[in-house]
């Protein structure tokens, strides 16, 4: 069984149809390429919704990983263990903040959020049992969950799978003054992306997530960063709060704090908030496992050198430029902070699945969303000179679709 067609047959098969994925068999991987069992080389530009920051193979982190492997995986957290103490006080202090309650998925992570706060909200603000709200924005994406899709505001994500979980109130994304006129006495937290990025890497406007910290601060509740796929690197920050100089009471991580190896995910908050959970209250019997905290530890050593964010703010700057130019020329819309792009395409020329399609068979390997948008998101170890081969064939490939429209198609013609 070695060729795309048999695997992909067999995949669909014997697996649930969850996902929509590009006809590619991806075999092995180095830094930014993959290769397929075909042999084909490709440009990751999705890098695992952007899990693998670091990249395929980083040396640091399989090191880490592969010592880890001969000593210690796995102790459950019935004990200590010799990697515990230094992944959560190193990731504790990339935060600046005391506490870290380690989880594997970002979906658990957003849960244990959101249980923190609710927690909070009982026993240090004195909402009434019961009634905690929490807010959370159109458009959000923090996994899949019972939870969690009971406040999708993406039909596909939520309907179908109630009933909904009660306490959740969802307001305009990008309006600060939503959220202060949704602020009631039983509100203990607001939830949101710093850059929403299933959404179509939709950045809020300038200065909203400071009004938020302010109206956070002034009615006593907790601001609550899902920094899951903006954070460690990828806008070119170590997190996307940053760019504002906000400060969040809780960080949600996950994906990146991986390696691209193990999932990996925390929840990291002041002893004030996060002190909040007692023994028996919360667990995972693989959170804070051994590799785990190995590989978590390695990511924090490569943050902490600030090469990646650097490498994000620099590339993401020239990818920036490059992809603006396109507008006009196939793209209507391009979004996004660092190496990280939403990209929306001209709905007369294709849909985003086309264009991605269209970029595999070129050696570029994008993910859609919502219908005509793209995201690229490169590993930050991407070089120069394959980020602009990756712009040159989206320009080919946008050439190419308009190209092959019917005569007289209102398309690029003059524009
Ligand atoms: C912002 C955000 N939160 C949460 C999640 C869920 O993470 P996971 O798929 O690891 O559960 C994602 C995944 O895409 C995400 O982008």
């Amino acid at each position: 069984m070695t060729t795309t067609t048999d695997i992909i047959e067999l995949s669909e098969r014997h697996s649930a149809h969850n996902y929509h994925p590009l006809p590619v068999v991806v075999r092995e991987a180095r830094g930014a390429w993959v290769t397929d069992v075909e042999g084909r080389r490709y440009l990751d530009c999705l890098a695992g919704y952007s899990s693998l920051n670091f990249g395929h193979g980083n040396q640091a982190i399989l090191g880490a990983a592969q010592e880890q492997l001969q000593r210690l995986t796995l102790t459950s957290r019935a004990f200590f263990h010799d990697r515990f103490a230094d992944f959560c006080a190193g990731l504790a202090a990339l935060c600046g903040k005391d506490m870290v309650l380690p989880m594997n998925t970002g979906a658990e992570a957003v849960e244990t959020a959101i249980k923190v706060a609710r927690k909070w909200g009982y026993e240090v603000k004195g909402v009434t049992p019961d009634h905690a709200e929490i807010i959370v924005m159109d458009g959000n994406f923090h996994g899949r969950t019972t939870t969690i899709v009971s406040f999708s505001t993406d039909p596909d994500a939520r309907d179908g799978f109630g009933p909904a979980t009660p306490g959740f109130t969802v307001v305009e994304y990008g309006s600060a003054e939503a959220i202060r006129a949704a602020i009631t006495p039983d509100t203990v937290a607001v939830l949101l992306e710093p850059i929403q990025g299933e959404a179509g890497v939709l950045v809020p406007p300038p200065g909203y997530l400071r009004q938020v910290r302010e109206i956070c601060t002034e009615h006593n509740v907790l601001l609550v960063a899902d920094e899951i796929q903006s954070g460690l690197g990828r806008t070119g920050d170590t997190f996307a709060c940053q760019h504002e100089g906000v400060v969040p009471d809780m960080y949600v991580l996950g994906k990146a704090l991986g390696g691209g190896v193990v999932p990996v995910s925390a929840v990291v908050a002041d002893a004030d908030v996060l002190g909040v959970i007692k023994p028996g209250q919360h667990g995972s019997t693989f959170g804070g496992n051994p590799l785990a905290c190995a590989v978590g530890s390695a990511v924090i050593g490569l943050l902490n050198t600030g090469e990646y964010q650097a490498r994000a703010r620099e590339l993401g700057a020239l990818l920036h430029e490059r992809l603006r130019a396109l507008m006009g020329h196939g793209v209507i819309a391009v979004r996004g902070r660092g190496l990280w792009a939403g990209v929306d395409i001209d709905p007369s020329i294709a849909t985003g699945r086309q264009v991605c399609e269209a970029l595999m068979r070129h050696g570029v390997l994008a993910k859609d969303t919502h219908g005509s948008t793209i995201r690229l998101a490169p590993p930050l170890v991407v070089s120069e000179e394959d980020l602009n081969w990756a712009v040159d064939r989206l320009t080919e490939v946008l050439e190419e679709l308009s190209a092959a429209l019917p005569a007289g198609s209102p398309e690029l013609a003059g524009r």
